[in-house]
């Protein structure tokens, strides 16, 4: 029995392009509605930390549309959306800890019915000082941790004075906002007996089942959560979407119609939490060829007010901390602070980003220190691509690495060497455009941190005609995961894949699973629907092995057939004769990932089931008078293992590389004295738009299998490319360094002001 490859490894387009590009393709806020669907929206706190001491309600209850006003006190079971610690309210309880928490809720018969009521509450606060950056957590010592944690490998503390050189240096990351296309949304569904549905737009649709049980006070039986895409997740609806499917839950219970809740977008910058901004302070020990000696670390992460990931997250920035290189003396601790601003959540990268840009730095600064190109220096620090006995800050060993042999291939491709000499000797010749260019590698671990999360389910059903339904436990964002999972199934039954009809996910079909996260949606997914298959495929080749007298390994799924030695039917003619012999076509399968351990207390184990790798070069040029600035080519080799789907693998490396890049330049998050987001709309918070990108914009994969053992060999490729965006910061760095003899000292994000800052830091004007 054997099943070639008919479909796996093909370019195939997203499933869904089509419906995307015709505005066709269903999100929540498209699913039509019953009549007397009602609208939900929150009033939020103007305050970022104090006591409520009054609240009227008589103009928002009598306010045109509206059906009821509920605050904390009116919530007949758990008031509780955190997804960790029990420590986010639904609505405040009296106290209020962030400027947009939400404090109550309106049910009115229309959207802007509801938004309008909740306007025309009045909420009075008495307000506190509220603890908004890092320096004032640390100095009241708000944090979720009793204390800071460490992880430590060898002797870092003897190490740093014995070293030739020294450097220290500080620097300020910034946070992110998803800024998924769709909005935050939710439609609750009331049935019989109080069971409930809803449509989510979750990247985690068995915790909104579970949240929402909690808050109907119903067994997670009772409730059932479908989720069919998003319009973008990035990691800010791993948690955040909790909110409002409890909401609407709570409301659809209450009133007993369909409820539905969408942020408006000014609320949703406001309301949710984004991607933790960092501090990370370093002391470097390297010798004469910039070869790291003893490293140590220190990370800052501003997580907001509540708990939410931000301890998985904060780990992540510390499993990080050496990125591609090798380290022998390292001590790696992490502040995780608490502070009266959103709380912080996933995005994607889950702090390996911030983990990442730190150490990137650590090299530039050396390469500056000793008038080196940057890329020497990295190289000197790299991990071997053969040496089995490397180990990470965390002892895990690197056996899989292969960034020396792809940073070769890169450079030589991007004809690194010669465009570092022209852009030195252009820069040479012009005074007011500066030149500059950067090549950075990323390694990054694949496998959720927290074990137990590794797992996954699958239920795949082959109905009489040879039509295949397929379900999983996984989430489409736009990542194109459904597309891939749908190839492994076609490829297992020898179809085309416009046999397989692809299905929301749902918690009734596969319970218990984890979130779409951790760029793992594949690797386990796809397992889990392999399995499935297999147990089908493997039933019907018994059959028609037993029915036609032939060994059950020469029968053959393919081109959409099945060979039964001579004997040829198609597969739906297979399948109805398995139909006929009264032997299931469904079958559920499932998968956990072997090999992992991790004690994150201890900071020692094996964390990651492998790592993915790539590098990028970028050359940027700046205008030193107003410090604006441009990508003027990148060039992107990055390892996808044997690629599942070149043009959706592609298409992942290209934005999440985009993503980086306005991570780290354009995108700045500002908030006021009073701890009030001031940037919460695209009028004043700027992502890349398509005239971002760069001119010349060159991704190739790696395209080598896996050495561990994943679906087809492939690789996760969701998060890994975002942080080849690093390049872009480290390019204009470069830039910038042409500018004068001091260190510039640029942080991040490095907006047009702030490299105009740094070009008068290193010119020694400023
Ligand atoms: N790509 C698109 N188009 N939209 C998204 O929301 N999320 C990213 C990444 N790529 C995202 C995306 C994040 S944060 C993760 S963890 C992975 O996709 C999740 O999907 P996967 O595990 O199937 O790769
Ligand atoms: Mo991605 S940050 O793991 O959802």
């Amino acid at each position: 029995m054997s099943a070639p490859n008919v479909s796996v490894g093909k370019p195939l387009p997203h499933d869904a392009a089509h419906l995307h590009v015709t505005g066709t393709a269903r999100y929540v806020d498209d699913i039509p509605t019953p009549t007397g669907t009602l609208h939900l929206a929150f009033g939020l706190s103007d305050q970022a930390c104090g006591t409520v001491t009054a609240m009227n309600f008589d103009a928002a209850r009598t306010a045109a549309g509206v059906i009821a006003v509920l605050t904390a006190g009116d919530l007949p079971f758990a008031n509780d959306v955190s997804p960790s610690n029990h420590d986010e309210p639904l609505l405040a309880t009296g106290t209020v800890h962030y400027i947009g928490q939400p404090i109550f809720m309106v049910i009115a018969t229309s959207h802007l019915a509801a938004r309008k009521a909740a306007r025309l509450a009045e909420i009075t606060i008495a307000p506190e000082t509220p603890i908004l950056t890092i320096d004032q957590a640390m100095a009241s010592n708000s944090r979720f941790e009793d204390g800071p944690r460490i992880y430590t490998k060898g002797t870092p503390d003897t190490a740093l004075p014995k070293s030739k050189n020294r450097l220290t240096g500080s620097l300020g990351i910034g946070g992110q906002e998803h800024f998924y296309l769709e909005g935050q949304a939710a439609l609750a569904l009331p049935g019989e007996n109080g069971d409930m549905l809803v449509h989510s737009s979750t990247q985690h649709p068995t915790e909104i089942q579970h949240k929402v049980a909690e808050a109907i006070g119903l067994p997670m039986h009772s409730v059932r959560v479908e989720t069919r895409r998003m319009g973008g997740g990035f990691g800010g609806k791993e948690s955040q979407g909790n909110a409002l499917a409890v909401a609407c839950a709570i409301a659809a219970r209450h009133t007993g119609q369909p409820c539905k809740m969408r942020y408006d977008r000014d609320d949703d910058m406001m309301v949710t939490g984004k991607r933790h901004d960092f501090r990370v302070i370093y002391d470097a020990g390297f010798d004469d060829q910039g070869r790291i000696t003893a490293l140590d670390f220190t990370h800052y992460a501003r997580c907001g007010w509540a708990m939410d990931l931000s301890l998985p997250v904060a780990d992540r920035a510390m499993l990080h901390a050496d990125n591609a290189y090798h380290l022998e003396h390292i001590r790696i601790t992490s502040h995780r602070l608490k502070t009266n601003t959103q709380s912080a959540t996933a995005f994607r990268g889950f702090g390996g980003p911030q983990g990442i840009v730190g150490i990137e730095r650590v090299m530039d600064h050396i390469a500056a220190h000793l008038g080196r190109d940057p890329l020497q220096i990295r190289r000197a620090n790299y991990y071997s691509d053969d040496n089995a006995d490397q180990t990470t800050p965390y002892q895990q060993p690197v056996t899989d690495c292969i960034i020396n042999a792809l940073t070769e291939r890169l450079t030589t491709s991007a004809n690194y060497h010669e465009r570092r000499k022209n852009i030195n000797e252009w820069n040479a010749k012009n005074p007011v455009l500066k030149r500059g260019i950067a090549l950075t590698p990323v390694k990054f671990g694949i496998s959720f941190t927290l074990t137990h999360l590794n797992q996954a389910g699958a239920l795949v059903h082959v109905y009489q005609d040879g039509s295949i339904h397929l379900n999983h436990g996984g989430t489409e964002m736009g990542q194109g995961l459904f597309q891939k999972v749908a190839q492994i199934a076609a490829s297992e039954f020898g179809v085309p894949v416009s046999q397989i009809k692809i299905t929301a996910t749902d918690t009734a079909k596969v319970p218990n699973t984890s979130a779409t996260a951790a760029s793992s949606g594949t690797d386990l997914n796809g397992m889990a629907v392999l399995n499935a298959c297999q147990t089908i495929r493997q039933r019907i080749a018994d059959h028609l092995a037993t029915l036609y007298t032939c060994p059950a390994d020469q029968i053959t799924f393919q081109n959409g057939h099945v060979k039964v030695g001579e004997q040829t039917f198609t597969f739906a003619q297979a399948a109805q004769k398995t139909y006929e012999a009264r032997i299931s076509l469904s079958a559920t399968g499932f998968y956990k990932t072997p090999d992992i351990k991790w004690d994150r207390i201890k900071g020692v184990g094996q964390p990651f089931f492998y790592f993915a790798y790539g590098a990028a070069i970028t050359e940027v040029v700046i205008d030193t008078l107003t410090g604006e600035n441009r990508i003027l080519r990148t060039d992107i080799l990055h390892d996808a293992g044997q690629s599942l789907n070149p043009a959706l693998d592609i298409g992942q490396i290209e934005g999440g590389y985009v993503q980086g890049a306005g991570w780290l330049t354009t995108e700045e998050l500002v908030w006021d004295d009073t701890g009030a987001l001031k940037t919460h709309a695209p009028a004043t918070y700027k992502i890349p738009a398509c005239s971002d990108r760069p001119d010349i914009f060159n991704v190739a994969l790696w395209d080598q299998p896996n050495p561990a053992h994943t679906i087809y060999r492939s690789k996760a490729v969701g998060e890994p490319p975002f942080m080849l965006g690093i390049s872009t910061w480290s390019a204009l760095a470069d830039a910038i360094q042409s500018c004068g003899p001091i260190y510039a000292d640029l942080q991040t994000p490095a907006t047009a002001e702030a490299v105009l800052n740094a070009i008068t830091r290193t010119k020694g004007d400023g």
